[in-house]
């Protein structure tokens, strides 16, 4: 055959192929608009970006935009429909009773081309949080012994010995009388401790984490995913790969994940002395020799790759999250001066007057004032924002059937300003919304800042442990108040953070 037939041939099949296309993807498109006809959501929608085009480019912006958008299109049928790119209908739910629906479903985690789990996959492969079906209920089951609260007990020295580093940080600032940012402070305290209560990871890392090559890396990756999240053009793999931040995030996966394995191999080798009788020094079991112990129903271990994943998934939802809330709930503490005395009140009196300022386990039931401001504190500033599940199948809610292939929004942030769910005063730090005599009006799935459901968090009891240790110590020793030259401004990504940081200053107690 000529050449010039040949290229005649293919340019003809492309044509076809492309017009099939195009074809298809209108025929879909007034099919799906027909389906969710009467559905209510902002109107303003492009054919190709979809309702991307109204999202303001601002991240605190962002934050508002969905809360008004909930609360304008949502109110009565509990969700708002937004199109994704490529005409992806999104249903966002807003309200306790289609939260319930999702939550209770075992709909799986987005991994589409807008789903956020994708862009986590090279960094924690099938870890639990991005794992779905058979492969996520058996990790499941094999990991849910390391949140036993005979493990978590001996956490609390951890928290209390981060926490006493953090204090140090701090005091040499409140003595200067400088003001200090706070989010990456925390951010270096919360790391340090789940480095330590995953894999007993021994550096100083709140002082050398600006050189630790470990943490650089840990803290690049999940920049980098925030990065991806707010550049659409990256949520194709070929561009991602190819351009600079994209690039620097897969050398980083590499190195991270070769530190994990040393420390796995060396671990397991350590385990085998231990059989032998040479016990390691230390005084806790953490997450490592769990998962590297775990054995299911038929005897099997996790693989090395997959102790690597869940490891590295612990590191991942375990510090950038607790960080977040430790943060934020700080924040309203200083904007509300009564709040905090209250808490540093409670503080005092259960340390009395003890030698150290340690908490122990048993102190942290006690903390119910401090525990109803962690609450409320979530609820306000909503340390994960938004989860996304995809339909495999269709799927009911109410009486309405969504079809296939739709992608599920949990907008835990628009629920919590709801006014129809909490009131005109959503805006407002009021921790009484969690004293024993209101928290009966909390509706089932009303308050869902750990997920609910089989999906829920694993971690919840280790954070909110955490949050209260590191919380309490900052208390006991400083009052904070918020710089009045600097405006905090929201940042959404897969964790609420700030835009240019969180300023404050400590006053030494
Ligand atoms: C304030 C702190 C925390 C918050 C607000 C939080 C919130 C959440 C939420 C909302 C989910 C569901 C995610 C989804 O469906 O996509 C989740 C899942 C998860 N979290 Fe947390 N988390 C926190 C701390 C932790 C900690 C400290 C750990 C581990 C030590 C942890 C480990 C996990 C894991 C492994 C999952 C996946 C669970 C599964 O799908 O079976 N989290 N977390």
């Amino acid at each position: 055959m000529e050449v010039g037939l040949i290229i005649k041939t293919i340019l003809l099949s492309v044509g076809i192929l492309i017009l099939y296309y195009i074809v298809s993807f209108f025929i879909y498109s007034r099919r799906v608009q027909s389906l969710f006809k009467g559905v209510k959501g902002p109107p303003k929608c492009h054919w190709l970006l979809g309702s991307f085009i109204n999202f303001p480019a601002e991240g605190h912006e962002r934050v508002q935009f969905f809360i008004d958008m909930c609360n304008n299109y949502g109110r009565d049928q509990g969700y708002v429909l937004l199109w994704g790119m490529f005409r992806k209908p999104t249903i966002v739910a807003c309200s306790p009773r289609v939260m319930g629906t999702i939550c209770k479903s075992n709909v799986p985690k987005a991994k589409g081309l807008v789903g956020v789990y994708r862009f986590m996959q090279p960094w924690l492969g099938d870890g639990l949080l991005v794992a779905n079906g058979e492969k996520w209920a058996r990790n499941r089951r094999l990991l849910t012994p390391a949140f036993h609260f005979e493990i978590l007990r001996p956490y609390t020295n951890v928290y209390n010995q981060s926490a006493d580093i953090l204090v140090k940080k701090i005091m040499s600032k409140a003595e200067a009388g400088e003001r200090f940012e706070v989010f990456q402070h925390v951010c270096l305290c919360t790391l340090e401790i789940i480095l330590k209560c995953a894999f007993s990871y021994s550096k100083d890392v709140q002082h050398d984490g600006d050189t630790n090559p470990y943490v650089k890396a840990v803290n690049r990756i999940t920049d980098s995913l925030t990065y991806r999240l707010l550049h659409p053009l990256c949520y194709f793999d070929i561009i991602w790969r190819i351009c600079k931040v994209g690039r620097q995030f897969y050398t980083d996966c590499d190195f991270v994940h070769a530190v994990a394995e040393e420390i796995i191999d060396k671990r397991k080798e350590s385990l085998l002395l231990e059989k032998s009788g040479n016990h390691d020094e230390r005084r806790y079991i953490d997450f490592l020799d769990i998962l590297l112990k775990a054995e299911d129903e038929d005897g099997h271990k996790l693989t090395r790759l997959e102790i690597r994943n869940e490891v590295d998934t612990f590191l991942f939802e375990g510090h950038d999250t607790t960080a977040s809330a430790i943060s934020w709930i700080l924040y309203s503490l200083a904007e509300t001066p009564d709040c905090q005395r209250k808490c540093q009140t409670e503080i005092d009196e259960i340390l009395g007057d003890r030698d150290s300022d340690d908490l122990e386990w048993s102190d942290l039931s006690k903390l119910e004032y401090l525990t109803m401001c962690i609450k409320e504190g979530m609820r306000l500033h909503t340390p994960v924002p938004i989860m996304s599940r995809d339909t495999a199948e269709e799927f009911n809610i109410g009486d309405r059937v969504v079809p296939k292939g739709t992608l599920l929004q949990i907008n835990v942030l628009a629920m919590n300003h709801m006014e129809n769910v909490w009131g005109t005063d959503h805006m407002e730090f009021k921790p009484e919304r969690f004293s024993k005599e209101n928290i009966d009006q909390i509706e089932p799935f009303q308050y869902i800042p750990f997920s609910a459901g089989s999906r829920n968090c694993i971690g919840q009891n280790f954070a909110m442990n955490e949050e209260k240790v590191v919380l309490s110590k900052l208390l006991r020793n400083f009052n904070f108040r918020l710089d009045p030259n600097h405006e905090v401004k929201k940042n959404m990504s897969a964790v609420m953070r700030t835009k240019d940081g969180m300023f404050m200053f400590a006053e030494k107690r």
